[in-house]
């Protein structure tokens, strides 16, 4: 017989990542299945991504993380970056972003979701996005997620899985980097990388979100 599998609502979302949150180590953030050795090797990969495209954007003033977790990549950013706004819905994630970085004077935390970002004239230079939006599952979510996005920075590093050879749980959806570049007004692709991780493989995206104002 066919399983038939329920789109989780949006307050079951929220309480796997209370839950998720709980855990130790970088299973809060990636998945519990994987060694830790990978785990910590494929984070060293990330940040050298993720540093490498924001290098590439010359002097930063303003970076916006989206979806900071428990502040794994927040430093890294905050190496390349006048000023950090690290924003997470899932308040015990963003206290564990705040310890990891209490020795940065120069990142914010704010509890907010990205669907619903709290700026409406701010514009940063760049958000940085690491396996947030493939867990917004709604159609008008995920819209509304990208369409703020676009809004509310002029750059965009996204990395996101686009297949997965163990099956991706019921908390996230397999999108490709074009549908994204769809979802995000006025997105146009500066650069991509591939991202591997346990038989998971993520695009790693540099896009510029030129029209999107
Ligand atoms: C897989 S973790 C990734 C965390 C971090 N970007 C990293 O790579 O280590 C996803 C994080 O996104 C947060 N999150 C999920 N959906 C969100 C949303 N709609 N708005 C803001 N944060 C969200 C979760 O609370 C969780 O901390």
């Amino acid at each position: 017989m066919r399983q038939v599998t329920r789109t989780p609502a949006p307050s079951e979302i929220a309480e796997e990542w209370r839950s998720r949150a709980t855990r130790s180590g970088l299973a809060r953030v990636m998945r519990a299945s994987q060694p830790a050795d990978l785990a910590a090797e494929t984070t060293a990969r990330t940040i050298q991504l993720v540093t490498t495209f924001l290098r590439s954007l010359g002097e930063v003033d303003s970076a916006l993380e989206i979806g900071c977790g428990m502040g794994r990549l927040t430093s890294s950013i905050a190496g390349q970056a006048r000023a950090v706004t690290a924003i997470d819905m899932t308040p015990r994630m963003l206290d564990l972003a705040r310890d990891n970085c209490a020795h940065l004077s120069t990142v914010d935390f704010m509890l907010a979701k990205v669907q619903r970002l709290p700026w409406k004239d701010k514009r940063f230079d760049v958000a940085v996005c690491v396996w947030v939006l493939m867990h917004i599952l709604d159609d008008d979510e995920i819209s509304a997620a990208c369409q703020a996005i676009a809004a509310a920075a002029r750059h965009l590093v996204l990395v996101e899985y686009e297949e997965a050879d163990i099956p991706v749980g019921r908390f996230s959806a397999l999108r490709n980097l074009g549908d994204y570049l769809d979802l995000l007004p006025g997105a146009r692709l500066i650069e991509r990388h591939e991202l591997r991780y346990g038989g998971d493989r993520s695009f790693a995206a540099l896009i510029a979100l030129d029209g999107s104002r």
